[in-house]
């Protein structure tokens, strides 16, 4: 396989909105980042995955691009931008840009003509059709936020336009060349500017399975999820592989797929060594237990389902290519409060958790506050909840007879808003996030869980965090670590979870999540232990004994 600067990289996944505000609006901004960026430096991170900071009018917080040659004036100027990549650069950081290609905002330009002139160029951009009211839509495909995938084109009687996400996210029409082209053209411009790569928003869903038409309804509303369509959809490794000529494999860049619903066969097109993505995130944890009715129908995940799924799909990968490994992401639920159970949620917990998903193969992505453990929040009244899919799925738990009560512990199981709370910086009222007032609320524990305090402890999970980030990075180990085989160990063993990282040398992770102490065999006496989430670490006569939630790394 030929090696490639990627490879062995960590990504720190920034949240601009909730990271750091420089101006006191309560809205984090790129000068903030700036600000802040000896903090991912000191961590020890080496690329940057900014989600979206493109002109916006924050429908979607970003995902709904306006323009996209433009910095939205809330998160700054261009300026600012280029300002934020040479300071990068300065510090041998890698910034990696998010691209939302599936669907720009129903306020870009592109848009606003295609209203003006359905039939006319920017027409073909968007998959608009003739309707008339009584008419059954096209298609009865759900869009992902709730609702039909289809609404008037504004200024229009007899006209409907296509979104797979909120109406005010309209899709753009892959099919069309000119659109390609000129897609192509934007990606080219931001790499000719500086950015590394870029984390591909929602791109399975550029092929539609066309012509639109129906699937059995599975809800009441007649509709059908949208993974009918991806499931039957054909051929997205062509504009794929297009996309890449054109634009990433001629600037050697770094690109991350946000890719759900994989086919088997699809696996080394994208991730191969001639792939069109270099690496795409592994979900496979984020989706145990996801049913399609709904969040309300869901049951807490366990960390043997974890482990499960951990386990399957490096196997399915191996020797294919990198995936990205996240517990959490501006999409999800905090790691630890989805994966953990409530008595493990205690920093060794939290230790566990990251330290096992972090020596998979792959490429680990950090989401901000993950590395001092942030959790979820609550809320005492849905008009609290920012995020569009969190209200969504409050009415379709209402639609299914839970009480408001029980809906809204849903949304607090659930909510994107979980993951957008303002990063922890320290003890004070607003956390060291602004001096104005958050857009969202600050977590109530930033008085205990918070940056300021974890830097100063030798034993906290940030530092904890730093340390496997080393552990990555030592010459000694890092071609194991990067490169090695990954070997499941005792997989049938209830309450562990347990591998082998092969190459140069030979790494033994174990995670005892059983809530008990448990004595586990060893094949051969451990050399080292490189890492532990606790003081003491006992091996003898071939066995290792591991206290509750005890996690190591040994070298055997
Ligand atoms: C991706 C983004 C998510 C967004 C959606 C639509 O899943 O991560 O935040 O809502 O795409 O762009």
């Amino acid at each position: 396989m030929e090696k490639k600067w990627w490879h062995s990289a960590t990504a720190y996944q920034i949240y601009p909105k909730s990271y750091q505000d420089s101006n006191g609006d309560g809205i984090g901004d790129l000068p903030g980042v700036i600000d802040r960026l000896d903090e991912v430096k000191a961590l020890g991170a080496d690329v940057i995955w900014l989600s979206p900071i493109y002109c916006s009018p924050l429908a979607d917080q970003g995902y709904d691009i306006s323009d996209y040659f433009n910095i939205d004036p809330r998160f700054g100027t261009m300026e600012d931008m280029d300002r934020l990549l040479a300071a990068a650069k300065d510090r041998d950081l890698k910034i990696v840009m998010d691209l939302v290609v599936n669907h720009c905002s129903d306020e870009h330009e592109w848009f606003r003509k295609a209203c003006e002139d359905p039939d006319g160029p920017y027409g073909q951009f968007f998959y608009i059709r003739d309707w008339h009211e009584g008419e059954p839509y096209p298609c009865n495909w759900r869009s992902y936020f709730g609702g039909p995938c289809w609404e008037l084109l504004p200024g229009h009687t007899d006209k409907i336009y296509f979104h797979a996400f909120h109406k005010k996210q309209p899709d753009l029409n892959w099919e069309n060349p000119l659109l390609r082209r000129t897609v192509y053209d934007m990606i080219n411009w931001w790499l000719d500017r500086g950015v590394a790569g870029f984390r591909i928003d929602a791109i399975i869903n550029i092929k539609k399975f066309l012509p639109f038409r129906d699937f059995p309804a599975d809800r009441d509303d007649g509709l059908c999820s949208i993974q009918r369509m991806l499931e039957k959809a054909k051929g997205i490794t062509s504009f794929l592989d297009e996309m890449a000529d054109e634009t990433f494999r001629p600037h050697d860049a770094f690109t991350v797929g946000e890719v759900f619903n994989e086919k088997d066969e699809e696996l080394p097109l994208f991730i191969g060594e001639r792939g069109c993505f270099s690496s795409m995130f592994d979900f496979s944890g984020t989706l145990i237990n996801k049913s399609e009715k709904g969040w309300y129908d869901q049951p807490p995940v366990t960390m043997e389902q974890y482990k499960e799924a951990m386990f399957a799909s490096h196997r399915r990968v191996a020797g294919v290519g990198f995936l990205s490994n996240i517990i959490e992401n501006h999409d999800e639920p905090r790691g630890v409060s989805f994966f953990l159970p409530p008595e493990g949620r205690s920093e060794t917990g939290k230790k566990l958790l990251g330290g096992l998903g972090f020596l998979l193969p792959g490429i680990p992505f950090l989401y901000q506050g993950q590395e001092l453990g942030m959790e979820n929040t609550t809320h005492t009244d849905i008009s609290e909840i920012d995020d569009i899919s969190s209200q969504d799925e409050y009415r379709v738990a209402l639609d299914a007879g839970l009480s408001p009560a029980e809906a809204l512990a849903v949304v607090d199981r659930f909510s994107r808003d979980n993951a957008r709370t303002p990063y922890q910086w320290d003890d004070t009222p607003n956390t060291g996030f602004t001096t104005g007032k958050p857009w969202l609320p600050v977590h109530p524990n930033h008085t205990e869980i918070n940056l300021a305090e974890q830097k100063g402890r030798a034993d906290s999970l940030y530092n904890f965090y730093r340390a496997l980030i080393r552990l990555r990075r030592d010459p000694e180990y890092a071609d194991t670590v990067v490169y090695g085989s990954f070997e499941p160990y005792l997989e049938e063993r209830e309450g562990l979870m347990a591998y082998y990282r092969r190459g140069r040398r030979t790494l033994l992770v174990l995670g005892n999540y059983s809530g008990a102490e448990m004595t586990v065999p060893l094949n051969e006496a451990s050399k080292r232990v490189l890492l532990n989430n606790l003081e003491r670490y006992s091996e003898k006569d071939g066995a290792a004994t591991l206290a509750p939630w005890q996690f190591v790394v040994l070298e055997v």
